[in-house]
């Protein structure tokens, strides 16, 4: 039976290494360069953040009780996107490091707790849970 643990820590990942990717060409590169890995970084995490709001979440909270609030991470991506739209290299690396703050204490929370919680709570509907979350469409 599939793990939703062990699906949403290969999704982490996933969103990090993109992230990592989209530094590094910005490095490189410069913003110009970073934009395409900053698209896909963006409806990467978003389509993660989804998942986690639309599926898992509001299951584990119908059978817990417990609920999980959404991230402050969307409004720190709009604006990564901005500073590339703009150029400004200097506040592209300044969010950019906040944001890698973040991304670290979003994955370390659910890694260590939450997720194991989710799969405690909800293994009989993994397979179910995790297939709707596969073929949802980030909106
Ligand atoms: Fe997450």
């Amino acid at each position: 039976m599939a793990n939703l643990k062990e699906f949403m820590t290969k999704d982490h990942r996933h969103c990090d290494d993109t992230f990592a990717a989209m530094e590094q060409k910005a490095n490189s590169e410069g913003l110009a360069g970073a934009k395409e890995l900053y698209a896909e970084m963006k409806e990467e995490m978003e389509h993660h953040f989804q998942m986690e709001e639309r599926v898992m979440f509001p299951a584990f909270e119908e059978k817990t009780g417990m609920t999980e609030g959404p991230t402050q991470m969307r409004s720190l991506i709009k604006e990564v996107g901005e500073a590339i739209a703009r150029d400004n290299k200097e506040r592209f690396f300044g969010l950019t490091e906040t944001m890698m703050i973040m991304l670290q204490q979003h994955n370390m929370k659910e890694e260590q707790m939450l997720y194991t919680m989710v799969q405690q709570h909800l293994s009989a509907d993994a397979d179910q849970l995790i297939s709707m979350m596969e073929s949802m469409v980030t909106q």
